[in-house]
C-alpha cells in the first residue's frame, strides 16, 4: 500500500495579501490605486475577506482532511506605521494560530510574502540600509509573541520572485527595471534571512526556513548558446539565492509551478508543454520530482510549500494534484526528507497584477468548492499514514 511517512503534512497555502482584503497600511494597497498596475483597475480591497473569515479558511482545510496551514503575516498590520505596533494585529493572528492548534492543523507562517508596510516601501524599501534592521525587529518580535504557536516559520517568500518582478521588470511595486537592482535586492533579502534566522533560533524552538521558487529550466533548442543560457538562468534564479542561506536554514521550501524553455536570442520565457494552465504556465508535473531531487544537495529537510495552477474549470487540476502526489512519493522512494505538501492556494485570491482573473483555488472565492477540493481530501485519505 502507498503511504507518506507518519506525520507528513498534507495542506495549502495562501498569503495575507492576497485573502485578507483592506490591507490599507501595505505598500501593494498603494499601488493597486494607480491606473494601468493591475488588470482593469482591480483591488485587493475585499479579496477573500479572510481578515473576517478566517475562521470559514479554517473549516475548508477540515473539510477536506488537511493537517497544515501555510499562510502570511502582513507586516503592515502589524506595524502600520513606523515604531507603532497594532497589538490587535497580533492578536488577531494568535487566535488563528489558536484554532489551528486546537484542530490538530500545524501552521507554518510567513513572515515577507512580497508585501511591505507603505511607510518601508516609501522610504526605499530593502535598498534602504535601515529596512533590515527593521525587519528583523518586527520578525523578533513575531518570535516572541508567536513563538509558542507557530509550527514552522518561513522568513521570506520566493526572494528571487520578489527581486525579478519588482526590480527587474518593473511589474511590482517599486517598479524598478534594472537587473543590477535585482541582484542586489536578492543579495539584501539573503542577508536579512540569515539575519533573522539568527535571532529566531534564540526565540523560538520551532524550525526556521525560507521559500524559494524553483522551476525547471531548459533549453529551446540543444545548441551551445541556448544550453549556456540555460545554465546562466538557472544560476540567477536558483544557486545565487539557495547558496548563501543553504547553512541558515532547518528545512528548505519549495514553490514548483513549472518548466520554461529559454532561447538566448530572445531571452524571454517560452512554455513548450503541451498542457498549459489558464496562465499559460506549462504543466510539467514531473518536474516537481526533479526538483526535490536536484535540491537534497542542499541536505535540509524539503516542504512543497507551493504548488498549483489557475485553472478556473478545474479541468486539469485534478490530474495535476494527483500528480504531485505520485511524483512526492516517487522522491520518498529515493530517500528524500520530503517532509510536507501545500497546495497553492485554498481559495481563490487576489493574484497580484493579474488581480481576480487567475483562479487557483480548491475552493473560489465565495469558498464554493471545485471538484478538486474533494479529490485533494480523497488523496489525503489514499496517502496519509496518520
Ligand atoms: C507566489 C504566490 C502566487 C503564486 C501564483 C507564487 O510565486 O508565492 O503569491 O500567488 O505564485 O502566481
Amino acid at each position: 500500500m502507498i503511504k507518506f511517512p507518519k506525520g507528513f503534512l498534507f495542506g495549502s497555502a495562501t498569503a495575507g495579501h492576497q485573502i485578507e482584503g483592506g490591507n490599507t497600511a501595505s505598500d501593494w494597497y498603494r499601488f493597486e490605486k494607480i491606473p494601468g498596475n493591475i488588470t482593469r483597475n482591480q483591488s485587493s480591497e475585499i479579496s477573500a475577506d479572510s481578515w473576517n473569515k478566517w475562521r470559514e479558511d479554517l473549516e475548508l482545510l477540515k473539510k477536506t482532511r488537511q493537517n497544515a496551514y501555510r499562510f502570511s503575516i502582513e507586516w503592515a498590520r502589524v506595524e502600520p506605521q513606523k515604531g507603532k505596533i497594532d497589538k490587535k494585529a497580533i492578536e488577531h493572528y494568535r487566535q488563528i494560530l489558536l484554532e489551528l492548534k486546537q484542530n490538530k492543523i500545524k501552521s507554518m507562517v510567513t513572515l515577507f510574502h512580497f508585501v511591505l508596510p507603505d511607510w518601508v516601501s516609501r522610504d526605499g524599501g530593502f535598498l534602504n540600509p535601515k529596512t533590515t534592521e527593521y525587519f528583523v525587529n518586527y520578525c523578533t518580535l513575531m518570535g516572541k509573541k508567536l513563538g509558542d504557536l507557530v509550527d514552522l516559520w518561513v522568513t521570506i517568500n520566493e526572494p528571487q520572485s520578489y527581486a525579478l518582478f519588482a526590480y527587474v521588470q518593473g511589474l511590482w511595486c517599486p517598479k524598478k527595471k534594472n537587473l543590477y537592482l535585482g541582484l542586489k535586492i536578492g543579495r539584501i533579502l539573503n542577508k536579512a534571512h540569515i539575519l533573522v534566522y539568527k535571532k529566531l533560533r534564540t526565540i523560538v524552538s520551532n524550525p526556521v526556513g525560507i521559500v524559494e521558487n524553483i522551476a525547471i529550466f531548459e533549453p529551446l533548442f540543444n545548441n551551445f548558446a541556448d544550453r549556456l543560457f540555460t545554465r546562466i538562468v538557472n544560476y540567477l534564479a536558483t544557486i545565487y539565492f539557495i547558496a548563501p542561506v543553504s547553512k541558515y536554514i532547518d528545512f528548505l521550501g519549495i514553490n514548483y509551478y513549472y518548466r520554461v524553455h529559454l532561447q538566448h536570442k530572445k531571452p524571454i520565457y517560452h512554455f513548450l508543454s503541451r498542457k498549459k494552465s489558464d496562465a499559460g504556465w506549462g504543466l510539467y508535473q514531473k518536474g516537481l520530482y526533479k526538483v526535490i531531487m536536484e535540491n537534497l544537495f542542499w541536505r535540509k529537510p524539503i516542504y512543497i510549500t507551493e504548488n498549483g495552477l489557475a485553472d478556473e474549470k478545474d479541468q486539469k487540476r485534478p490530474k495535476f494534484l494527483s500528480d504531485a502526489f505520485f511524483y512526492t512519493y516517487k522522491a520518498l522512494k529515493k530517500g528524500a526528507d520530503v517532509r510536507g505538501y501545500f497546495h497553492w492556494t485554498l481559495m481563490d485570491n487576489f493574484e497580484w497584477t493579474s488581480g481576480y482573473d487567475l483562479k487557483f483555488g480548491l475552493f473560489d472565492i465565495k469558498r464554493q468548492p471545485r471538484p478538486s477540493a474533494q479529490i485533494y481530501a480523497n488523496l489525503i485519505k489514499k496517502y496519509s499514514r496518520d
